[in-house]
């Protein structure tokens, strides 16, 4: 295992799998090596190891696990498959990368937190979203305490996803997908929210599948209240012919809007507006010292790879994958039962070992 230098990765699943290679390990080759592609497609999985000359290629996941050359796992592959390759890749002794969502309840989350505890290694969840400069600058001036009072936030996911994004049979159903838009698609904004809000304390939501021929939700609505008392509107959806991703957030001192790129929200430019000109040179302040960094995949990866080789605490951790669960069950708890649910959500809340389980 590598402490300093470059860190050889096995990756398993070839579709965002490939981004993260194209989009982050590519980026670094002085940090990351990709040297093991798993998929169960084997067309897929020679396409992407031709393309980045991959050589120790495998339809078996437990294959992957058991090359010792290879530090890290970074699972790409459907959600119902991730909570058990967490599980084994942590008891294989590798460092872990999973994509969102990391899992289908709290009960799981905490099985995987509860490994993590006991094991050496780590798991890395993939926001990468959170990985822009306007996300990042909102985030300084809130943490340095000048952005005062949170009054109110609205969340917009915009997208658009048609009959052939679901003709992969894992996505649109319970079972193998776990959720809809709100904890597939969505999922991504509100962290971003919980980021720089903190945690929720009251939700009420409404879900609906109109866009699509599909089981999960493609369309949410939801009003939060968060734990400092401000006002939270979510609304997303996957039938918009253009496809935004907008964060609005109104603090006393300074509102901030995000730019509407639909997949990197977090990037500049976001709008950051003083609520006085007594204001503006306290922004500035904080701002003044501030170094952009690498944005989305090749942003996260960079400062995965620091915590690495320092030991540091991760960039993402399972604590804030186990926030955007817990958000996720509340929506799903609330909109099942037409009534508002308070948080934290304890082992004891009905739906902490899991939401809606429709067979399909
Ligand atoms: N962070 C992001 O922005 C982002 C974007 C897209 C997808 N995702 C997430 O990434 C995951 C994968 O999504 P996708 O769009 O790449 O799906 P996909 O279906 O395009 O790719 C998944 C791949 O995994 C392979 N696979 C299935 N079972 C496997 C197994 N047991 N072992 C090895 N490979 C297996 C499939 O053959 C397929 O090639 C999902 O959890 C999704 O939510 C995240």
């Amino acid at each position: 295992m590598q402490q300093a230098g470059v860190w050889n990765v096995g990756i398993a699943g070839c579709g965002i799998g490939r981004t993260h290679i194209a989009q982050g390990y590519a980026r670094h080759p002085d940090k990351f090596r990709v040297v093991a592609l798993c998929d169960v497609d084997a067309g897929r999985l020679a396409a992407v190891a031709d393309e980045f000359g991959i050589a120790h290629r495998t339809a078996a996941f437990d294959e992957l696990l058991r090359i010792d050359d290879v530090d890290i796992v970074d699972i790409c592959t459907p959600p119902h498959l991730h909570v058990a390759q967490i599980l084994a890749a942590l008891s294989a002794d590798k460092e872990v990368v999973c994509e969102k969502p990391i899992a289908g309840s709290l009960a799981e989350i905490d099985r995987v937190m509860a490994a993590e505890r006991e094991m050496p290694r780590r798991v890395l969840p993939v926001f990468q979203y959170r990985f822009g400069n306007g996300m990042q600058k909102a985030k300084r001036i809130i943490d340095s305490g000048i952005a005062g009072k949170p009054y109110l936030a609205t969340v917009e996911t915009a997208w658009k996803r048609t009959p052939e994004y679901y003709a992969t049979p894992w996505r649109g159903r319970w079972r193998t997908e776990l959720g809809g838009v709100l904890l597939t698609h969505a999922i991504h904004a509100h962290d971003l929210m919980t980021c720089l809000l903190g945690p929720p304390a009251s939700v009420f939501a409404r879900i609906a599948t109109r866009v699509n021929p599909i089981d999960t939700e493609d369309c949410a609505v939801a009003s939060l209240v968060m734990r400092s008392g401000a006002l939270v509107s979510l609304a997303a959806t996957l039938g918009s012919q253009r496809e935004i991703t907008r964060l609005r957030l109104c603090f006393e001192h300074v509102t901030f809007e995000s730019g509407g790129t639909p997949y990197a929200p977090g990037d500049d430019p976001w709008a950051v507006i003083p609520a006085s000109t007594e204001a503006e040179t306290p922004i500035a302040d904080v701002l003044a010292g501030y170094r952009p960094i690498a944005t989305r995949f090749e942003g996260l990866l960079g400062a995965y790879h620091a915590a690495l080789v320092t030991g540091s605490p991760l960039p993402i951790t399972l604590a804030d994958a186990r926030l955007a669960t817990e958000l996720a069950t509340a929506l799903y708890h609330s909109a099942a039962t037409g009534a508002a649910v308070t948080l934290p959500i304890g082992p004891d809340h009905p739906s902490y070992a899991g939401w809606r389980r429709i067979p399909g």
